[in-house]
């Protein structure tokens, strides 16, 4: 599976000692690009839990949907 995610920052966030959370003890940051605390994981990854091999899909207005893949230049000389 592959997730297409817009994201609109354009620079790193620095993590602090307050992002630690006191009840867990950890830091956990997003790896999937759906969570709406980004960089922070808030447990958006769940809807990916059933998604395909081999399909692309787009998460929008809390609704997903199966897209062809897009394929760059790089990798079309592939
Ligand atoms: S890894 Fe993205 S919300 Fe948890």
């Amino acid at each position: 599976m592959t997730r297409l995610v817009e994201l609109e920052a354009n620079g790193p966030r620095k993590l602090e000692p307050d992002d630690i959370d006191d009840g867990k003890g950890d830091v956990a940051v997003c790896q999937c690009g759906l969570s709406d605390e980004f960089p922070f994981c808030d447990g958006s990854h769940r809807r990916t839990r059933d998604e395909d091999e081999g399909t692309t899909y787009v998460y929008e207005d809390g609704e997903r949907r199966e897209v062809e893949r897009v394929v760059t230049a790089d990798e079309a000389d592939e």
